[in-house]
């Protein structure tokens, strides 16, 4: 049995935990305002928004309802866009119509729903705020301008908003039902009933959906599954001994969110911001893109660079019995890991930067945002300075997607940049390095030349960018 609060209704339900939510939000409670588009999350015409209590506070975030298990909202509230309407239109909803910013109507309750987030959200909503919380949405009428306005004047309409308690402040101030106020009380009671946990069974480890639900759609419905979404154990990121260790369980949008880490890693967020969608970002875990071992995963690569420990334990709650593996060991073949099926990826760990790393991510992709890559690289190299004055590469881990049937770790060319200046002569020779180590093939994303091209590009870019003062491309390409 699944519980969980949909709009202003509790709802108990016995479908098999794995069904997708937006079927039971349609077919079984028969509210339609919820659209079916891609079903892969790509169109965020099926966004919710999904709030849970977290450390005594409400904390709503926007998902796509196609990819989202019923084992994933167990004890959470459910929004969907009838959940907002009131007797008059809502703010959001006016400053849509307003601005001209829906015409067939058919993606609306999506940017309905997605800016309603930023009513919720316990942050400052500012223009770019806004703009971004509807990045996982696709309109083919409107062309956007007209959205992108409504988003500009709804985050000037909320600059008085309380960011410590938003839910209260949107209700009086008109932009959410009176109901969310009872939501809270409602919540905690539902989590003291029993039956809210799982059972334990044994079947597909669960993290967010997001690669499982696009890959095996129609079986995820009915076999077993192990959700791992309630597992605390999972769940945090924490910085000790100049050491990162982020649980398995965590989304990307959660380490966007880290203070901690965005002092010590100031350059993730432009890294994160290119990996798909505010609602994927809000689903996906940084397990799932490892276990998914797809070869052009970016959190994989960019965590194969930072040269990532990770720990796997079949029971979350006893990582003592577990093991550690250096990610870059767990890719064996395609799709084929170093890992027992019912292995968990509990954490992932790797040594903060200091002043002497350089870090640098690059994705080449057919959009900038939304679209996985064609090609992407990471690099981290350890600099010291040697008696001469110039710069030494003391340690050096590259790593590569979409050049190998796995996301590769680039053990030869970084063993090469080892020991060696930071020079044109070291940089053009790596590459000679590289090309011999990586074995793209000819697919949808482009051909195995187009894509050996692409990682010379963006090997010079980490160059470029991490020594701008040194190499410039005219040089490096010469
Ligand atoms: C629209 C869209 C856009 C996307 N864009 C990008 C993108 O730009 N870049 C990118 O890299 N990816 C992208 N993805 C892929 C996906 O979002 C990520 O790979 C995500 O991190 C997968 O995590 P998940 O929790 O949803 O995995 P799931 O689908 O839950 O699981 C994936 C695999 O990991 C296993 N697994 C999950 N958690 C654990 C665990 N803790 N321990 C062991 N095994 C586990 C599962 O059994 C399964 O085999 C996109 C997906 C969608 C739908
Ligand atoms: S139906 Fe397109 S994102 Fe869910
Ligand atoms: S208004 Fe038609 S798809 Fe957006």
């Amino acid at each position: 049995m699944t519980r969980f609060i949909l709009n202003d209704v509790l709802i108990e339900t016995p479908a098999h935990e794995g069904t997708v939510l937006l079927d039971v939000i349609r077919y079984h409670q028969h509210l339609p305002g919820t659209k079916v588009g891609c079903r892969e999350g790509d169109c965020g015409a099926c966004t919710v928004l999904v709030g849970e209590m977290e450390e005594g506070r409400l904390v709503y975030r926007s998902m796509t309802s196609c990819l989202l298990a019923l084992a994933n909202i167990r004890g959470k509230h459910v929004v969907t866009v009838e959940g907002l309407n009131m007797g008059h239109l809502s703010p959001v909803q006016q400053a849509l119509v307003d601005e001209n910013g829906t015409q067939c109507g058919f993606c609306t309750p999506g940017f309905v729903v997605s800016l309603s987030g930023c009513c919720l959200s316990r942050e400052m909503v500012t223009p770019e705020r806004a703009i971004r919380a509807v990045d996982g949405n696709i309109c083919r009428c409107t062309g956007y301008k007209s959205i992108e306005r409504a988003a500009t004047s709804i985050a000037q309409q909320l600059a008085t908003k309380n960011t410590g308690d938003p839910v209260t402040w949107s209700v009086e101030h008109g932009f959410l039902p009176a109901y969310f106020k009872t939501i809270p009380d409602r919540l905690k009671a539902i989590r003291k009933q029993p039956g809210l946990e799982h059972d334990g069974s044994v079947g597909t480890l669960l993290g967010g959906g997001t690669d499982l639900y696009v890959q095996k759609h129609d079986s995820m419905h009915h076999s077993a599954i192990r959700p791992l979404g309630r597992s605390n154990e999972l769940k945090g990121i924490r910085i000790a001994s100049e050491q990162c260790v982020i649980g398995g369980g965590c989304v990307a949008n959660d380490l966007l969110a880290s203070e901690e880490l965005h002092a010590r890693l100031p350059q993730l967020e432009e890294y994160l911001l290119l990996i798909s969608s505010t609602p994927i970002r809000n689903m996906g875990t940084v397990a799932g893109n490892l276990v998914n071992a797809s070869p052009i995963g970016d959190l994989t690569v960019l965590f194969l660079a930072l040269d990532s420990t990770i720990r796997l334990a079949k029971a979350p709650d006893r990582p003592e019995h577990g093991r550690n593996l250096k990610l870059r060991d767990l890719y064996k073949g395609y799709k084929l890991l170093d890992k027992a099926p019912d292995e968990i990826v509990t954490t992932i760990s790797f040594n903060l930067p200091d002043k002497q790393t350089r870090i640098h991510f690059e994705k080449v992709s057919k959009r900038t945002h939304l679209d996985i890559a064609s090609v992407n690289s990471a690099i981290r190299l350890e600099i010291s300075r040697d008696a001469t004055g110039s710069d030494m590469i003391r340690e050096a881990h590259v790593s590569a997607g979409g050049v190998a049937p796995v996301p590769k770790y680039l053990t030869n060319t970084s063993a090469f940049l080892v020991g060696r200046s930071v020079d044109l002569e070291t940089v053009r020779a790596a590459y000679q390095v590289m090309a011999e180590e990586v074995t793209p093939i000819s697919d949808a994303r482009g051909t195995a030349e187009y894509k050996r091209l692409l990682l010379r590009q963006l090997f010079f870019a980490h160059f470029m960018h991490l020594f701008p003062e040194r190499f410039t491309l005219k040089q490096l390409v010469a």
